[in-house]
């Protein structure tokens, strides 16, 4: 079975994965990215960054991004464009800008409608990363001139840009009930009470063999109850090194558990993995010690936790 023909039968959107634009050259690697069986959706994990996309005030770059749309477009799969505004891959111009609120606002409205306004029809993650784990604003540049109205102004730029363009806002350590959870669904609350377009919560799902929160599908829901839709965004579970059968065993029931949470919530409209192999997961770079979290391994072989996601459908 493969998994986007399995989520499809399920009733999902899409089964997808991240990928990157120095692995398209990796034939084994390209061969199972291109089945769009097996992939129904791609994220650029890293070339729709603004630091890749805009690395100079008004001098926009789409060389790494339109490498992965075209390839996506070429299979037939759908685009999550990842992101507009984050903390993270900003170039120090509009971090070090000491711009004043009215140039910040202009210079996220016109990076926002351009980034998004280039390729129509499709999901963007427009806002990446809003809180703190203690659910309070991350502090950076944009909330330091803007204060949270950085975000009305990101959803309202990508939505004049493409009207047509799913928008979401992204995050991790939302995966379970909890604080920075309700701090997300009270910014739903309060971007809705006020006519602000929002149409999706992402949650990134970057998760901890063993360590998963308790009820995920709860917690999808408290997000779908107020009107917008949910996906898994990020999805990839992690372990000590080496991996061992018992430890292989317990992440094929993690895939499964998370692949069903939103399975059995209809709003939640599908799932992406943050790359599907080992070899080129992000994990043992930001996390030592730490990887084998996809559902292939580094030579590119099926491990456990693909039958999780597929009996997770
Ligand atoms: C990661 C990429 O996978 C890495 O290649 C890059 O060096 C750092 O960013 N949350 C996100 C993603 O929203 O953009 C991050 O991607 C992983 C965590």
């Amino acid at each position: 079975a493969k998994l986007h023909t399995v989520a499809k039968a399920a009733g999902k959107l899409y089964f997808g994965s991240a990928t990157d634009n120095p692995e398209l050259t990796n034939v084994q690697y390209i061969s199972i990215l291109n089945d769009s069986a097996t992939f129904g959706q791609i994220t650029p994990a890293n070339s729709l960054k603004w630091d890749a996309t805009e690395p100079a005030r008004g001098d926009f770059n789409f060389s790494g991004g339109d490498q992965i749309v075209n390839l996506a477009r070429a299979n037939g799969q759908l685009l999550r464009g990842h992101n507009c505004v984050w903390h993270s891959q900003l170039p120090d111009w509009v971090s070090d800008g000491n711009f004043d609120a009215a140039t910040l606002t202009s210079i996220l409205q016109t990076h926002c409608s351009t980034v998004v306004g280039r390729y129509q029809g499709e999901i963007w993650d427009v806002v990446n990363e809003p809180f703190n784990d203690d659910g309070t604003m991350r502090s950076f540049v944009f909330t330091d001139t803007l204060g949270s109205s950085y975000i009305d102004i990101a959803l309202q730029a990508a939505k004049a840009a493409d009207p047509n363009t799913k928008l979401y806002i992204n995050d991790f350590n939302i995966e379970g009930p909890g604080v920075k959870s309700t701090a997300m669904q009270n910014l739903v609350k309060d971007l809705k009470s006020r006519g602000i377009p929002i149409d999706g919560v992402g949650i990134q799902a970057h998760l901890i063999v063993g360590e998963l929160p308790a009820d995920i599908q709860q917690n999808i829901e408290a997000f779908t109850a107020l009107g917008v839709e949910v996906a898994i965004t990020e999805l990839d579970i992690r372990m000590d090194l080496p991996a061992t059968p018992d430890k292989l065993a317990q992440q094929k029931t993690d895939y499964q558990t998370v692949v069903s949470a939103c399975n059995n919530v209809s709003e939640c409209i599908g799932v992406t993995i943050w790359d599907f192999s080992d070899l080129v997961s992000w994990i043992p770079g930001t996390f030592p010690g730490q990887g084998a979290a996809c559902p292939w391994d580094e030579n590119f072989v099926k491990k456990p936790a693909y039958d999780g996601i597929v009996i997770g459908f």
